[in-house]
C-alpha cells in the first residue's frame, strides 16, 4: 500500500533514539578491521529537508532533534557520534537537513564495508539511488526489505549490522516482521540486529516479544523511550528498539543516555533499558 512517508516524521524522538543507537553500535563494530555488511531493510530516501511541507506540517523534528542540538556538547556517549554527524551535515548552529539511516550508514562506512538499502516506494527509492550514486560498495534494492534480510543472511563478511525499521502500516506487519527477524537470526545468529518498533498498542509489542522467545532468540537488549504513558487511545506514545547481540558497552551507554534524552525531549512516559532475552 505504501502510503507512509517518513518525511513527516524525520528527526522525531523516535528517529533520534534509532539513529543514535545505529551510530553507536556501528562505531563499536568498526573497532575491528574486518568488513561489515550494513543492511537497511526499510531505508527511506536517505536525506530530509526540514523546510519541506511534510516536515513543517508535523513539526516533529522540532520536538526531537531540534531539542537536542543545543545540548550536543554535553551529550552522553550513546549520542555523541550521531549528533556530531547531524552537526556536520548542517554546519555550525543550523538545522535544515536531517540524515536518514542510509545517509548515516554511508557516513559511517569504511573502505572495506558494504551496504544494502531496501526501499519499495518509487519516489523514495529514486531519491536514495541518486544519493547513493557513485558510492562504492553501496547497493540500493527496490524490493521487499524483509525478504532481503533473510536472503542476505549469513553475509560473506560474517559480520552484519541490520537495521529493521518498517512503518507498521497494517496490523499484520508486526507478525510478519517478527517472523522475518526470527528467520534471519536462525540463518545468522551472530549478526547484530537493531529492530525498531512503535508503542501504539502495547499488546502488539508483547506479541513480538513472545515471537522472539518462541523462535529461541537470545541476547537481546531493549531500549524504549515513551513521551507519554501507554494509552488505549490511538496514536504513538513512544518507540523502542530490540538490539540483538549488542556491544558489551551498550547496556551502560543506554542506561546513561535515556534519562538525559527524556529530560531534553520532555518525555513523560516510561523509560526502559534492560535485557529482554539473556545470553
Ligand atoms: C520508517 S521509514 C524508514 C526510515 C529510515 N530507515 C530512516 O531511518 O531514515 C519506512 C520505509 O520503508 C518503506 N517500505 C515500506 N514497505 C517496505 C518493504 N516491504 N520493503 C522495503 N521498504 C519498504 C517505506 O516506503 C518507507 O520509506
Amino acid at each position: 500500500m505504501l502510503s507512509y512517508r517518513h518525511g513527516f516524521h524525520a528527526g522525531s524522538h523516535a528517529d533520534v533514539l534509532k539513529h543514535a543507537v545505529c551510530a553507536f553500535v556501528a562505531r563499536y563494530l568498526q573497532q575491528k578491521d574486518a568488513p561489515i555488511l550494513f543492511l537497511d531493510t526499510h531505508a527511506g530516501p536517505g536525506l530530509y529537508d526540514l523546510g519541506s511541507p511534510e516536515a513543517e506540517k508535523t513539526g516533529e523534528y522540532r520536538e526531537g532533534i531540534g531539542r537536542l542540538m543545543p545540548h550536543a556538547a554535553d551529550a552522553p556517549a550513546l549520542l555523541s557520534d550521531y549528533l556530531e554527524m547531524v552537526r556536520s551535515l548542517n554546519g555550525d548552529g543550523g538545522l535544515h537537513t536531517y540524515p536518514g539511516s542510509p545517509w548515516l550508514i554511508m557516513a559511517l562506512m569504511r573502505e572495506q564495508d558494504r551496504a544494502v538499502f531496501h526501499e519499495l516506494h518509487p519516489t523514495d527509492e529514486a531519491s536514495l539511488s541518486a544519493l547513493a550514486r557513485r558510492r562504492h560498495r553501496v547497493h540500493v534494492d527496490k524490493s521487499d526489505g524483509l525478504r532481503g534480510l533473510i536472503a542476505h543472511m549469513p553475509p560473506p563478511e560474517r559480520r552484519a549490522l541490520c537495521l529493521i525499521d518498517p512503518s507498521y502500516e497494517i496490523k499484520t506487519d508486526y507478525a510478519l516482521v517478527a517472523a522475518a527477524v526470527a528467520r534471519a537470526w536462525k540463518k545468522f545468529p551472530g549478526g547484530t540486529y537493531i529492530w525498531w518498533y512503535p508503542v501504539i498498542d502495547r499488546a502488539r509489542v508483547r506479541a513480538m516479544e513472545v515471537a522472539m522467545r518462541a523462535a529461541g532468540i537470545r541476547k537481546t537488549y531493549r531500549v524504549e523511550l515513551c513521551m507519554s504513558p501507554d494509552t488505549p487511545e490511538r496514536g504513538m506514545t513512544g518507540s523502542g528498539l530490540f538490539v540483538l547481540n549488542p556491544p558489551f558497552t551498550f547496556p551502560d551507554a543506554a542506561t546513561a543516555a535515556l534519562p538525559w534524552l527524556a529530560d531534553k525531549l520532555g518525555a513523560a512516559g516510561p523509560l526502559t533499558a534492560g535485557w529482554l532475552l539473556p545470553e
